[in-house]
């Protein structure tokens, strides 16, 4: 399908830049199969935009699936390097509502409303002057760190990447063309697969099983130089900081991407998504209202602001549940709240008033600007 599109003029001022936390809209553009549960889309803004982000920050979709709105984060795969177009790369996952609905309907052409860009893991904020890196991931915890590398690559930045991958088997290695491709033109790049299994593919040669201390002894001998930027599922984040604790690690060069959305918001939505009728608003609690819906709540510590409203059957937009992707946030108009967020709101946020409802706890009466 072929889509009308406005090409930037090169010899012009570069267009605006994509501004945190404002919404916009943009243009599936491509599809790429990955793997064969992995697919790349490529977005283009509708207005001239320049994608201006750190490598390893995430954007949120907001999709209507079946009637509902649905916010969800991925990590952009892209690199701001190419700032006409931004990627994520998307596995399908067993149960995953948004995931397996991007792979069955989102066609080249469809307009998607985007939040972003958001997020704290980038090696080019946290530690921009590391002269050696190692990043590990699994799964398409890989999108963080390819979006990091192929900036690195893109601004022939020269510094010392080794790039360790983990999946299931052969097949399920995402960018495995262009990890080669890096590794053979990029100096100072490389890149090492472990699979669980060989799979189909009688011509692998590569590292067998999970990653353990003498494997990365042996794939990465100066690992204690590298700062450590790793994302993936739980379990293999705990598998990683165990190996690297058990080699005496200085643990304040590890960095993580502390979940993995569609399984958290798998999670929240469980907890928080409780029916319009079921809420017991009746029972003692802080007074929580919204200004612009004229609702009126009760709100008992420990219950978040979010679950409140939720189970009161508004509707608020969410994703993490857990203070990390900034979604739910909001100007509080009055009262005090205990919020304990995961780095999705920033400190000059908070000095104008915004809180996350959803890692937000009542110590007073509050009024919030919804
Ligand atoms: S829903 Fe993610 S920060 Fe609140």
């Amino acid at each position: 399908m072929t889509t009308t599109l406005t090409l930037p003029d090169f010899s012009q001022a570069a267009p605006s830049a994509w501004q945190p936390g404002v919404d916009d809209t943009v243009k599936c553009v491509g599809i790429r199969q990955e793997t064969h549960d992995v697919k790349t889309f490529v977005f283009r803004s509708i207005e001239p935009r320049r994608f201006a982000y750190h490598p390893g920050q995430f954007l949120t979709l907001e999709l209507n699936i079946n009637g509902e709105t649905v916010n969800r984060c991925y990590t952009l795969s892209s690199t701001p390097t190419r700032p006409d177009t931004v990627s994520i790369t998307v596995k399908r996952v067993p149960g995953g509502v948004v995931s397996n609905w991007l792979h069955d309907n989102l066609k080249v052409g469809d307009d998607v409303s985007v939040l972003g860009p958001s997020g704290e893991f980038s090696s080019f904020s946290l530690a921009p002057n590391a002269p050696k890196y190692l990043y590990l991931s699994a799964g398409s915890g890989v999108t963080p760190l390819m979006s990091m590398s192929r900036a690195h690559v893109d601004m022939s930045s020269n510094r010392d990447i080794v790039f360790l991958h983990s999946a299931r088997s052969p097949s399920d290695v995402i960018f495995a063309r262009e990890l080669q491709a890096m590794s053979r033109h990029q100096p100072g790049f490389r890149h090492a697969v472990i699979c669980e299994r060989p799979g189909v593919d009688e011509d692998y040669a590569g590292y067998l099983g999970y990653l353990s201390a003498p494997m990365l002894e042996l794939i990465a001998p100066d690992y204690k130089e590298r700062e450590v930027f790793c994302c993936g599922p739980a379990p293999y984040m705990t598998a990683v900081k165990n190996v690297l604790q058990s080699l005496g690690f200085d643990m304040t060069h590890y960095h993580e991407e502390s979940f993995s959305f569609e399984t958290l918001n798998a999670a929240s939505e469980e907890t928080a998504d409780v029916p319009a009728g079921d809420a017991d608003s009746s029972s003692d609690g802080f007074k929580l209202s919204f200004t612009k819906s004229d609702l009126v709540v009760s709100c008992q510590p420990p219950k978040t602001l979010l679950a409140a409203a939720k189970e009161a059957g508004m509707r608020f937009p969410s994703s993490c549940s857990q203070g990390l992707c900034g979604t739910c946030k909001t100007k509080l108009v009055s009262g005090e709240v205990d919020m304990k967020h995961g780095g999705g709101i920033r400190q000059r946020e908070i000095d104008q008033g915004w809180i996350l409802p959803c890692c937000s706890i009542p110590k007073t009466d509050v009024v919030l600007d919804r």
